[in-house]
């Protein structure tokens, strides 16, 4: 079985990639869980999980007519396989993104839960790939209104190419008032379920910093707890491995977004 899912927002530094990896430690405790640095022009999942001196990463998979085989890029870390990808812009020139659906079918074969760490913003091929391949999105927003409306549009956007939403997860809450204001007012507008609400917390910086998951650095933190509560809310479907690898081959990538 396996479902695979994008980690999407529009903005910007709204908590992509650490959601990815608290959703993925904690969704490990009961699955066979992978996750994949698909912001392959501003990757940084490597930093929050401490890989930033790996000789192998997705950028190597994405290059044309270089054999590598897509296990010597996935690191067994925080109880998940994870994919990191390099931070070269050399390397982002020379990766093909469409490479990415052979790579991510090939990983699909082998797990329960894909997560896509996905770029901010709609900006190109390599950005739309993941909410494209995905079977749904988790959308992550900060409670602020551009936020929402950025948010909006990758749904839109994904939904557009048959990607549901999962749910929406917020980030960064500073006080209740903001959860009154912002919450309550998107679950009207986006599809799926409020998956949680995470505060704002100086963990989160300082276990990027020593280069940990969240759920790895500070388990007990209320940051940690909020995301294992929202990882608990995802109805995670079983889709057929098989199935799912060949749709991501086979699946057409725009050239316009
Ligand atoms: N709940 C939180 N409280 C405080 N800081 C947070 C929280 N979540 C994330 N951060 C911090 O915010 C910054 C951005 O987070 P992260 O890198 O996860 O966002 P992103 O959406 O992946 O960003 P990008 O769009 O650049 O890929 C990081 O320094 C991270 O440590
Ligand atoms: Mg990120």
């Amino acid at each position: 079985m396996v479902e695979a899912f994008a980690v999407a927002s529009g903005k910007g530094g709204t908590g992509k990639t650490t959601s990815t990896l608290a959703l993925g430690m904690a969704l490990a405790e009961q699955y066979d869980v992978t996750v994949v640095d698909a912001d392959t022009g501003m990757a940084n999942l490597l930093f929050h999980t401490g890989l930033d001196d790996v000789d192998v990463t997705l950028h190597d998979l994405l290059v044309e007519d270089v054999a590598t085989d897509v296990s010597a890029a996935v690191y067994e870390r925080f109880g998940m396989h994870v994919v990191p990808c390099g931070t070269s812009l050399a390397a982002f020139r020379a990766a093909d993104p469409e490479r990415l659906r052979g790579v991510v079918a090939d990983l699909a074969a082998d797990t329960d839960v894909l997560l896509l760490d996905s770029p901010a913003a709609l900006g190109s091929k390599s950005a739309v790939l993941p909410v494209v391949l995905a079977d749904r999105t988790v959308v992550v927003l900060q409670p602020t209104i551009p936020s929402l409306s950025d948010g909006l549009k990758v749904q839109e956007y994904a939904r557009s190419y048959g990607t549901e939403t999962a749910g929406i997860l917020f980030n960064r809450i500073r006080d209740d008032a903001d959860v009154d204001r912002v919450v309550d007012r998107a679950e009207r507008y986006f599809g799926g379920r409020t998956l949680g609400v995470v505060p704002e917390s100086d963990v989160a910086s300082d276990a990027r910093r020593a280069g940990e998951p969240l759920l790895s650095y500070a388990p007990e933190s209320t940051a940690a707890e909020a995301f294992r509560d929202a990882a608990a809310r995802i109805d995670v479907r079983a889709g057929d491995s098989e199935d799912v690898a060949d749709r991501f081959r086979s699946a057409v990538v725009p050239d316009e977004v």
